[in-house]
């Protein structure tokens, strides 16, 4: 029987290829096959060697092509075949990116395997706007939350606890349900006023930022239209947006306009 392939679950970071580790550029480098997600950018896929078999898997909101089963199967396949295979996922494979369901999955079917972590979207989006997930005397600590239940269940998170003035809120795949995050953290006494950024496609040529309040935040992001990943800032720290030169200098080095910071 011929000797597995190994799987790698690699972080592909949230766009800008420069912010790959370098063990993440070495290997996708060597990859033979490289099955993505939906939010790794072009750029990076373009350093996938030219003859490696690339697979798309990607899901999208409410919409899965590739069921997650299949997506096990398929890595479990080529592995069998000798492949060295590439599982690239945007951001950082083990934080809302199923890395730990597949990591289950391989090491089940006997399958050699290795994690190499990304930059995750909060920290992408805290470097290129300026805006710290914590700062002495604005936030203590920083909570990732979906904002996307599954099976596309009611959103039931720890409002009260969520509700901390002392820490930020950071809200991966919020977009379609912002309204009623905000609305509920509004319930239990964060200020209509508290600021947020919402940042889509962070990183990326594409980049495109709103600053806005809670009370205000669904209104202003469906009226801006925003393409592409969403990723929700909320809390005081975002009140140093403004005073940040990093932000300004980031948006400009992207080659983005300054039209994209909202006012
Ligand atoms: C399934 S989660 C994957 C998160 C990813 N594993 C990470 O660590 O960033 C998808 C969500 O991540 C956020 N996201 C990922 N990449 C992003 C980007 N470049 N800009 C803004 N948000 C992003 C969005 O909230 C998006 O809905």
């Amino acid at each position: 029987m011929r000797k597995p392939g190994q799987v790698f679950l690699v972080g592909a970071g949230p766009g800008d290829p420069e912010l790959l580790t370098l063990k993440a550029a070495r290997i996708l480098a060597e990859a033979q096959a490289v099955v993505h997600d939906r939010l790794v950018s072009d750029e990076v896929l373009a350093l996938a060697p030219p003859l490696a078999r690339v697979i798309p898997v990607g899901k999208a909101p409410q919409h899965h092509p590739v069921p997650q089963d299949r997506i096990n199967e398929l890595l479990i396949e080529l592995a069998l075949d000798g492949l060295t295979v590439v599982r690239l996922k945007g951001g950082d494979p083990m934080i809302f990116g199923r890395g730990s369901e597949e990591a289950a999955a391989l090491s089940a079917a006997g399958i050699p395997f290795e994690i190499v972590p990304g930059i995750t979207a909060a920290q992408g989006a805290a470097a290129v706007t300026g805006v710290p997930l914590t700062h002495r005397g604005l936030a203590s600590g920083v909570r990732y939350v979906t904002g996307h239940c599954r099976e596309d269940l009611p959103l039931d998170l720890d409002w009260a606890g969520l509700a901390d003035r002392e820490t930020t809120l950071v809200v991966y795949m919020g977009a379609a349900a912002i309204g009623e995050i905000a609305a509920r953290l509004m319930a239990q006494g964060l200020p209509a006023q508290l600021p947020v950024l919402a940042v889509a496609s962070v990183t990326t040529l594409r980049e495109r930022r709103v600053l806005t309040c809670l009370e205000d935040v669904a209104a202003e992001v469906a009226a801006q239209d925003l393409a592409g990943p969403v990723l929700f800032l909320i809390g005081n720290v975002v009140s140093l947006y403004r005073s940040c030169p990093a932000s300004v200098m980031a948006l400009l080095a992207t080659g983005a306009t300054e039209k994209a910071v909202y006012a």
